[in-house]
């Protein structure tokens, strides 16, 4: 006799609804742990995507072990991604929102102080000859200023867009300083500063840049090295031979500069002292364009300093090429052009 055959139908039926019950439940049990729950989980991901809502969805993903573990990962790897664009975006942001304030700042002083002297000759102070003339060169001095610095903004915005292309050619390095050694040798002389060559200099240096471009940075350096260095002090220009590279400095016995702020005063609008700067008439943009400049050429302009004692600017170029034909003279600027 079989093993069934010790059941009546009623228990036969009643055996097998329990056993499909149970087993209905066993699956729906296994599929809500494994599947459902994790596709409600996936669910709630989703939403906190539409919501833009990366940080909070990387803890959720962080080591999840599960049948979806792959969907996971790929998500994670989307939310880290994510994440990391919108932290650039919201820098960006702030740069441009710094950059903006910094600029109306720039502009607005010498606008006001030309504004100001303008309005006052026209309130009457016009009618005094002395006054007048006072005046007026003032006003002009104010608007040279922003002349200036409205160049300067265009030059780095230029150099930025990449739409300033460098050309180079072989030139006579040490000709071009003694030019700036010659235009700047007035203002050296007002605060009793020697300016000269460094002992240790390669008269005749030949080297292969942007003549151009290299000129204002050596202008901008050697006139900050004039500007921040006390009265009696020196400033000297190093062109030299080293290691098959032309090394190219400006040194002075200035205020220097202290750790904390010499990685930060190539910034755009950086000064060290705003006050004392101010008084110096300076923007803060020098730097950056000698830095654009000599990053330019796939070189790094780098500085040493002592606060009290001096700095020094330097960074490297390659020596004259042998098949080009080398150039003198060529491309010599205005003065009051900063780049
Ligand atoms: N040789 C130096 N010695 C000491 N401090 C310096 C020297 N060169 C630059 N600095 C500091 O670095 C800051 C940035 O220099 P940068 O040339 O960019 O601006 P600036 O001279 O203030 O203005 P600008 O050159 O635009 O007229 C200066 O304000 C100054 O504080
Ligand atoms: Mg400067």
């Amino acid at each position: 006799m079989s093993l069934w055959g010790n059941f009546d139908t009623t228990t036969l039926v009643v055996i097998v609804l329990v056993t499909f019950a149970s087993s209905y439940l066993l699956s729906y049990i296994v599929l809500e742990f494994l599947f459902i729950k994790e596709l409600e989980k996936v669910y709630h991901i989703l939403e906190q995507m539409r919501g833009e809502d990366y940080s909070l969805l990387k803890d959720d993903l962080a080591s999840k072990s599960s049948p979806f573990g792959r969907l996971y990962d790929e998500l994670y790897s989307f939310a880290s991604t994510k994440e990391r664009e919108i932290a650039e975006l919201k820098k960006l942001e702030q740069f441009r929102r710094d950059f903006l304030a910094d600029v109306s700042h720039e502009l607005k002083t010498p606008i006001f102080a030309a504004q100001g002297f303008v309005h006052t000759l026209l309130d009457g102070a016009i009618k005094d000859k002395t006054v007048r003339t006072k005046f007026l060169k003032k006003a002009a001095k104010s608007l040279d200023a922003l002349d200036n610095l409205v160049h300067d903004l265009l030059t780095l915005s230029q150099m930025e867009a990449g739409e300033i292309k460098m050309h180079y050619e072989n030139f006579d390095i040490y000709n071009m300083c003694q030019e700036i050694i010659d235009e700047l040798e007035d203002k050296a002389q007002k605060k009793n500063i020697s300016l000269d060559f460094s002992k240790d200099t390669n008269p005749g240096l030949m080297i292969y840049g942007d003549q151009r471009r290299l000129y204002q940075v050596m202008l901008n350096l050697t006139s900050n090295a004039i500007k921040y260095t006390e009265e009696g002090g020196w400033a000297k220009i190093i062109l030299k031979q080293q290691d098959g590279e032309a090394f190219i400095g400006v040194k002075d016995n200035g205020v220097g500069i202290s750790n904390e702020h010499a990685h930060r005063v190539f910034e755009r609008f950086y000064r060290v002292e705003k006050s004392r700067t101010k008084k110096k008439g300076g923007t803060g943009l020098g730097l950056a364009i000698v830095k654009h400049v000599v990053d330019g050429h796939n070189s790094k302009v780098q500085l040493e300093s002592k606060p009290g004692e001096g700095t020094l600017f330097y960074f490297t170029l390659p020596l004259a090429k042998q098949s080009e034909q080398p150039q003198r003279n060529k491309g010599k600027k205005t003065s009051n052009e900063k780049v």
